[in-house]
């Protein structure tokens, strides 16, 4: 779709979704000639997180409908070394909670617990809230939604 290299100019926006709830993309204008086109342009580490917000947004209406069709994704281990944006870095506050996420995300697929299906799943959400909370609260409106009241 490019023509040559000489003609893209790349801009970066870089707007952090840590700060804001809104506008949170990280774009990128490619300029082609006389088309321009945005590509989100999300960190490692942005992307796993969208993928698990999404991951999420369906076990809500499982874990509502009661019924597990999944497993517990193996890629969300990839919070343990995936790279960060920029301005960000891994610390022990992050590596410290993301243990917690995790071990509470399994949970949530455990087939004989005491513990209700939707408490188990709020319960790894609430840890999604608890990190932002530390680091990046931007995202911390849209990660609520997830919660099942
Ligand atoms: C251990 C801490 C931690 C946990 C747990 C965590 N997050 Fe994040 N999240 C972060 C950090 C740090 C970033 C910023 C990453 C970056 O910019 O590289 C982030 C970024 C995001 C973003 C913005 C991505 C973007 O588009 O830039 C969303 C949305 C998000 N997280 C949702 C979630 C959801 C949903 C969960 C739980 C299922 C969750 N997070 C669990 C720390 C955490």
């Amino acid at each position: 779709m490019f023509k040559s290299i000489a003609c893209l100019v790349v801009v970066s926006v870089l707007i952090f979704s840590c700060n804001s709830s809104e506008k949170t993309e990280k774009t990128i204008t490619v300029v082609d000639g006389k088309d321009r086109y945005d590509v989100y342009q999300g960190s490692e580490m942005a992307n796993l997180m969208r993928g698990m917000h999404a991951f999420n947004l369906q076990l809500k209406e499982e874990v509502k409908s009661g019924k597990i069709t999944t497993e517990f994704p193996e890629e969300f281990l990839k919070i343990h070394t995936a790279i960060f944006s920029e301005s960000k870095s891994r610390n022990q506050t992050f590596d410290h909670y993301s243990g917690k996420f995790v071990e509470a995300q399994k949970l949530v697929f455990e087939k004989d617990s005491v513990v209700s299906l939707t408490e188990r799943y709020n319960n790894a959400i609430n840890l999604c809230i608890t990190c932002h909370q530390t680091e990046c609260t931007g995202p911390i409106p849209k990660i609520k939604k997830l919660l099942i009241k």
